[in-house]
């Protein structure tokens, strides 16, 4: 649908829409570029501020995922006029804004309408060093692909909502929610990575296939290495998947080789759709041992080294048990 806009050819617009890349940059000066992403979504679990924190923590993690530092941002919100309580309202904002104070950005204005399903989200703006730039473009055959945070998100809330999940394994979801991408985001750009995204709705094989595109290279995903919220294994046995998960999965088949050891579980939680996922890093060896180390060090648990980038582009994803 992109492709039916007018191109962008301003040379100050160093990361536009030609490459699905998490969020904008715009070139000010030398050595300071603006970081623009905006995300927002109807509630995903029933707390109020909680739902507020996930948002803003979801929001800004498209800045994160291009090594950029968060400085302000503006809400978006769609609120029904009638039917709800105003309360709610207030805590979903007071989630956010205490999301943002924790990144150290600042909420300094928004928009509401009136709408009967309740949204919120965030615009949010970003610096960034222009020659540091981390985009999904830039992965190279032989990067080790790492993630900082475990998968299940979109089985687990879809659970959640059909009243179906303990409270260590909702717990556990709101847990990796609201956790923010800053600190990987910091030690990512520390050891000089090139190449990230953030794992959010297309799931972490729609993610990685946008990057394979957009660097022109193949990857390797051992599905045992990947860390999974261990209650959604139960979850989704049952049933409980959400459609676009489902969705991503379709959409993938055409490009991923799936081995035969590779459960029918393990396929749909791989493409699973995630709200406020982790970042998947690409980083060449022998670098790789010393970014998880600082990311464990750091507190960032679980990450995992769960495959590589490879040369071979036919099939682009081959997914090993
Ligand atoms: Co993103
Ligand atoms: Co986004």
């Amino acid at each position: 649908m992109l492709s039916q806009l007018p191109i962008i050819d301003d040379p100050r617009v160093l990361v536009g829409r030609n490459t699905a890349d998490d969020a904008a940059v715009y070139q000010l000066t030398e050595d300071l570029a603006l970081v623009q992403t905006v995300d927002f979504f109807p509630p995903v679990v029933d707390d109020p501020y909680t739902f507020g924190a996930i948002a803003a923590a979801n929001a800004v993690s498209d800045v994160y995922a291009m090594g950029g530092r968060p400085v302000t941002a503006l809400n978006i919100v769609c609120f029904p006029k009638e039917g709800l309580e105003r309360q709610a309202l207030v805590d979903i904002l007071r989630g956010g804004a205490d999301k943002a104070a924790e990144a150290g950005f600042i909420i300094v204005g928004g928009h509401t309408i009136d709408d009967p399903e309740p949204k919120y989200g965030l615009a949010v703006t970003g610096l960034i060093h222009p020659g540091k730039i981390v985009t999904n473009a830039a992965a190279r055959p032989g990067d080790s692909l790492i993630l900082t945070k475990p998968l299940g998100i979109g089985i687990l809330t879809t659970a959640m909502k059909a009243d179906k999940l303990g409270p260590e394994g909702a717990r556990k979801a709101m847990g990796v929610m609201t956790q923010l991408n800053n600190v990987s985001s910091q030690v990512m750009v520390q050891a000089g990575v090139k190449a990230a995204t953030d794992v959010t709705g297309f799931g972490l094989l729609g993610h990685l296939h946008e990057m394979t595109e957009a660097s022109g290279v193949g990857a390797e995903v051992y599905a045992s290495r990947v860390p999974v919220i261990a209650e959604a294994w139960a979850m989704v046995r049952e049933g409980l998947v959400p459609g676009g998960t489902h969705a991503n999965r379709r959409a993938l088949e055409h490009v991923v080789s799936w081995d035969d050891g590779v459960s029918d579980e393990a396929r749909l939680i791989l493409c699973d759709a995630q709200t406020s996922g982790g970042l998947l890093m690409c980083v060449p060896p022998p670098g790789d041992d010393e970014v998880l180390e600082s990311l464990r060090r750091a507190g960032v648990v679980p990450v995992a080294r769960i495959g590589r980038m490879v040369a071979d582009v036919q099939r682009r994803l081959h997914i090993l048990p």
